[in-house]
């Protein structure tokens, strides 16, 4: 199956980023939002992030005026029945993804494959919301998109071998290095890296050492990029929790508890750069 136009489905962080990427490939794009605000927010970010690749010399001119030729906003849903395949990348919550994967289905046309970006939400369970599961599959970007090379591919019970093949064609030429994983609680990322955040806050929850120190433990000692606090304020302690809650829920295993200290923060609405205040202050 050859994929020529895509629709990105959620203009947020991750949507806009996602349909830049494919714009900046070649693809045509179409991007939704069910909020014009969020729609005219996703577009003005695209063409920032554009104009300031031409300013650096990452791209000409002429590239960028290509680039954002193959960019339109659509108006309504129902704009994929001339799309390849529909990215969703919109709220982390089951109900509303069920919903739009119904619609999709309904509107798209029958060879069109339906991905989502979901960080956590079972591709089997998103599948079965439709008569195509055969077509649906996991495609986790990392944030932010244009930067981050790793694209998880992640198969429900009845992807094809078909549909990933499309998926991973795509994910190469968007310049992507992508992984095959199975649907499993937290596929392979979110299983890795959320119980090392989730220890590094029991670690100062048991006064082992200051959030500073620990980042600097695994920045310095580990050469890790980003110590695992920062890296958690960065993501979002909202969304750790879920997360957490997701493998500890989906795997039945005490050692996927979220720390207290993690649940009290999200209580508190200290949910890191976003909110201005997580393990550090943003003020
Ligand atoms: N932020 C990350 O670091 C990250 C990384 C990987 C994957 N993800 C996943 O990507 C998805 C989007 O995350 P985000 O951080 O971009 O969120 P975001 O809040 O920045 O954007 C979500 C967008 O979806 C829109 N939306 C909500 N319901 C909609 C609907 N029914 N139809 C169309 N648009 C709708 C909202 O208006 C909003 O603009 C989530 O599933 C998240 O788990 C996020």
């Amino acid at each position: 199956m050859s994929i020529s136009k895509v629709m990105v489905i959620g203009a947020g962080q991750m949507g806009s980023g996602i349909a830049q990427v494919c714009a900046q490939s070649g693809y045509e794009v179409l991007l939704y939002d069910v909020s014009d605000i969020s729609l005219d927010n996703g577009m003005a970010r695209i063409e920032n992030q554009i104009n300031r690749s031409v300013v650096k010399g990452k791209i000409s001119g002429q590239d960028a005026k290509e680039t954002l030729k193959r960019l339109q906003p659509a108006s309504g849903l129902d704009a994929v029945k001339s799309c390849d395949i529909a990215i969703e990348a919109v709220v982390e919550n089951m109900e509303v993804k069920k919903k739009l994967f119904t619609d999709l289905d309904e509107m798209a046309p029958a060879h069109a494959v339906l991905a989502t970006n979901t960080s956590s939400l079972p591709i089997t369970e998103i599948a079965a919301a439709t008569e195509r599961p055969s077509q649906v599959i996991g495609m986790h970007f990392m944030n932010p998109v244009p930067v981050m090379q790793l694209v998880e591919i992640i198969r429900g019970l009845q992807t094809s071998d078909q549909t990933y093949e499309a998926v991973k064609g795509m994910a190469e030429r968007l310049g992507k290095i992508s992984v095959q994983v199975n649907d499993n609680p937290g596929f392979a990322a979110n299983r890795i890296l959320m119980p090392m955040i989730n220890e590094a806050i029991y670690a100062v929850y048991e006064g082992v050492t200051s959030p500073e120190d620990i980042d600097n433990v695994m920045k310095l000692g580990m050469n890790h990029p980003m110590g695992p606090l920062t890296l958690a304020d960065f993501i979002g302690l909202d969304t750790c929790l879920y997360i957490m809650e997701v493998l500890h829920d989906g795997l039945g295993d005490s050692k996927y508890r979220p720390c207290p200290l993690l649940r009290k923060y999200v209580k508190a609405g200290w949910l890191g750069r976003k909110s201005g205040r997580g393990f550090y202050s943003y003020q």
